[in-house]
């Protein structure tokens, strides 16, 4: 099994480019599914979760090449089979976004639920309740959504006003998608508001549908009867630039993060300032500096554009580093403190009571071998590497990290860090 092994103790210098974004990729993909036409997506990071949304592509069968930076999602040949297996959909749970393109083209799907994760129990009542108030009737099936829509519309979906319960990304692309090709007019209220919905609706209306208000807690949707191809370059992934973000404060370095969207990190980029970090804008990226001590803040996670909770593991590291106590408080999954064990292991002095992990700064992290269930977590466990200067450390289970971030070893070897991949490691 690969790991990365990092000896650590250098600051970060240098400039980095960010890749394209992986959430804004993964829902933009599935649209291909709306159209019949060849669809394109280019600047689309070479990572793990867009091959598997590749191979599911191909199952359902649209033939799709991923290539340097493009994916081509082949036009509209012979039948589709409407289906998300569980193979796939266990890999990725955001397999489950296609559930919404496929019922509102083909008026069926059968879908994989996808179960619990890592970080936590991750319904999808909000995705299913939405299809519902829009006509189609679902049912549950050993371990699968059987979803169909009105048979009084020859199957197609009619639109909808549906107030969200909880604010969920995923579920607000679902059905943006579905709404599209839906009949008539779809109000949505309490939208998930981040990046990533706007890209998408931006790309839908491309293709020649009518959404409004992406960005805003409401969007509206006038269906119309059908759509074209799209060809799109994906935006900056905002959670790799914050990554690279902290991995400069923590070593105290000096890195221009090149592309990074400033404007789609506010919450993140106010607490880094609050926390002694220098973060100016220069040209189309961002420089990261940070010279003095660092400064415990208080940290809350929240839905776009307060402080994202794919971030908190980054943070926390750096707060492990401060001259004095804070307390990150997770409010959008239930379990997502697994990097607080390990951090301890390299000497981080953490508590976690409920919902919030209390950091008390230590002088210094040392290296160990260290191991992560998660993309997020085993990204801090990177950056303490850095950090620490005493020993090397192994981050093991790399897989998680190669479902989020492009080549990060080659990335941050490039800004100056002994760090390297390699295989052969037990687990
Ligand atoms: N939720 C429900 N019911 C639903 C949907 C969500 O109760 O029907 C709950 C979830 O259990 C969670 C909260 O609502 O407690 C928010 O979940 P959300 O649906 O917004 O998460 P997601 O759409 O599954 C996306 C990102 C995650 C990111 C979250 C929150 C993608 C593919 N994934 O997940 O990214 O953490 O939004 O911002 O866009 C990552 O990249 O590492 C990652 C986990």
């Amino acid at each position: 099994m690969d790991a990365i092994r990092i000896r650590g103790g250098r600051p970060l210098h240098g400039r980095v480019r960010v890749s394209g974004a992986k959430n804004a990729a993964l829902p933009i993909l599935c649209t291909a599914l709306l159209s019949s036409g060849e669809s394109r997506l280019r600047n689309v990071p070479n990572l793990r979760d867009i091959n598997t949304l590749a191979a599911l592509l191909r199952f359902l069968g649209r033939d799709t090449e991923v290539s340097e930076g493009v994916v081509r999602v082949g036009a509209e040949q012979g039948t589709i089979r409407p289906e998300a297996p569980y193979e796939l959909v266990k890999q990725m749970r955001a397999s489950v976004l296609v559930l919404g393109p496929l019922l509102a083209r083909y008026g069926k799907a059968k879908v994989s639920l996808p179960g619990g994760c890592a970080i936590g129990a991750r319904p999808i009542d909000q995705h299913l309740k939405g299809l519902e108030a829009m006509g189609a009737n679902i049912e549950l099936d050993r371990g699968y959504v059987i979803a169909k829509g009105p048979k009084a519309m020859g199957g197609r979906l009619h639109g909808a006003e549906y107030r969200f319960d909880v604010n969920t990304v995923t579920g607000t692309e679902n059905l943006m998608m579905a709404a599209v090709l839906a009949k008539g007019r779809t109000v949505l209220d309490n939208c998930a508001r981040e990046p990533e919905v706007e890209e998408l609706a931006h790309t839908l209306n491309k293709m020649g549908a009518k959404v409004q208000g992406a960005g805003t807690s409401q969007i509206r949707i006038e269906g119309v009867e059908a759509l074209e191809a799209f060809d799109h370059a994906i935006v900056a992934d905002r959670i790799e630039a914050g990554t690279f973000m902290v991995a400069a404060a923590a070593t105290a370095g000096n890195v221009l993060i090149e592309q990074a969207p400033m404007e789609h990190l506010e919450g993140f980029i106010s607490k880094l300032r609050d926390a002694g970090c220098r973060v100016e804008r220069e040209g189309d990226g961002v420089r990261v500096t940070r010279q003095g001590p660092l400064h415990p803040v208080d940290v809350t996670t929240a839905p776009y554009p307060d402080f994202p909770t794919d971030m908190q593991a980054q943070f926390m590291v750096l707060m492990c580093l401060a001259q004095g106590r804070s307390v990150i408080t997770e409010t959008i999954f239930e379990n997502r403190f697994m990097h607080v064990s390990e951090l301890a292991r390299m000497g981080a002095n953490i508590e976690v009571r409920g919902n919030a992990a209390i950091v008390q700064g230590v002088a210094a992290l040392s290296g160990a071998s260290v191991m992560a269930t998660d993309l997020r977590a085993s990204a801090s466990l990177v950056i303490a590497g850095l950090v620490a200067s005493s020993h090397e450390t192994d981050v093991l289970r790399v897989y998680h990290l190669d479902r989020g971030y492009e080549h990060i070893e080659k990335k941050l070897a490039g800004l100056g860090a002994d760090i390297e991949r390699i295989s052969g490691v037990r687990a």
